[in-house]
């Protein structure tokens, strides 16, 4: 396998290297050695939207390997760009400064142009606009592995903001990947259903497919149910009636009503933040996975750092 450059996109990653980062990733949970230490590696977190999870988990993933972190969380108004700086020089300026650059911005894109003008410096996209979130991705991925056993003949609901959601978005280019698995649901009201392009994608790689805009009926068939928010900041003015008529309708939400008709070994994931959409009363039913989930992202994201910055197999020698 030939050493990851960058983390821009879902698509970028082969089952052989998806089972070398998962791979990696149970070592260091095993055994999380501070493999960085001493190392004086720097990764800077350049964030231009919201976060609690990624944000967190990137910064401690370095620090328990014993790497150092440089950080803005509101780079929109903390950083040059409030001068009017473009992406691209704060990238290269931050570059000079950090050996690994964590980028969230609200462009589609953003990752992506960030590398071309950083080509030494590896960039992780943590989120761009409504187009990918890919380590997140990895860690819903791993999480259904774990949780499930694999991927292999298991029934799969994405639910809820499939227009907007960037996590979905990357967990369709990864999970297409296995052909193996036994069903795909798209649950989600019209308004925010998938888009052409990736519907088109899902399709052609032969996974039977459902569309569905009724969560009651897809539950008792599904192994897992994978829940987003509807993603209040991408709707403009045109569309923003639609999002407030839904956003606390009882139609599209895991509760516990949802949960009786839900397979008994069945699991919930979400990327989370959660808002309406998934309410509290689940937390303590076994199949609420989404605080195992938010876990696995620390080990995950340690992995990732591991294979970008360092040796990736004295992990797995070891
Ligand atoms: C997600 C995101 O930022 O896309 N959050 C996260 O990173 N866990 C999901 C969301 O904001 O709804």
């Amino acid at each position: 396998m030939d050493k990851m450059k960058h983390v821009l996109k879902a698509q970028q990653f082969d089952k052989e290297t998806l089972k070398t980062i998962f791979e990696v990733t149970d070592r260091i949970r095993e055994n999380p050695i501070p493999m960085l230490r001493n190392s004086g590696l720097i990764m800077s977190t350049l964030f231009y939207e919201p976060s609690t999870r990624t944000r967190f988990s990137f910064e401690a993933a370095m620090k328990k390997l014993g790497g150092d972190v440089l950080s803005t969380e509101n780079a929109e108004n903390f950083s040059s760009t409030a001068k009017g700086e473009l992406l691209e020089d704060s990238v290269r300026t931050v570059a000079a400064y950090s050996d690994v650059i964590v980028l969230r911005h609200p462009r589609e894109g953003a990752a992506e142009a960030a590398a071309l003008v950083c080509p030494d410096t590896p960039i992780i996209n943590a989120g761009d606009g409504e187009g990918q979130h890919p380590t997140q991705a990895l860690l819903d991925l791993y999480t259904i592995r774990r949780e499930c056993g694999g991927v292999n003949g298991k029934s799969i609901a994405l639910v809820g903001d499939l227009a907007h959601s960037r996590t979905i978005h990357s967990l369709l280019y990864l999970l297409t990947k296995y052909k193996n698995i036994g069903h795909l649901y798209l649950v989600a009201p019209e308004f925010v259903k998938l888009k052409r392009e990736l519907l088109l994608h899902v399709a052609e790689s032969d996974i039977p497919l459902t569309i569905s805009a009724d969560l009651k009926e897809v539950a008792p068939k599904v192994d897992v149910i994978y829940q987003t928010r509807l993603q209040k900041e991408r709707f403009d003015q045109n569309d923003f009636a639609m999002y407030q008529k839904y956003h606390r309708q009882a139609e599209y939400r895991v509760d516990a009503d949802l949960l009786k008709l839900m397979k008994p070994d069945a699991r919930i994931l979400h990327p989370l933040p959660r808002v309406n959409e998934l309410l509290p009363e689940v937390d303590n039913d076994p199949r609420a996975a989404y605080f195992r989930q938010v876990e696995n992202g620390l080990y995950i994201r340690m992995a990732l750092l591991v294979m970008l910055l360092s040796d990736t197999d004295f992990i797995l020698n070891q």
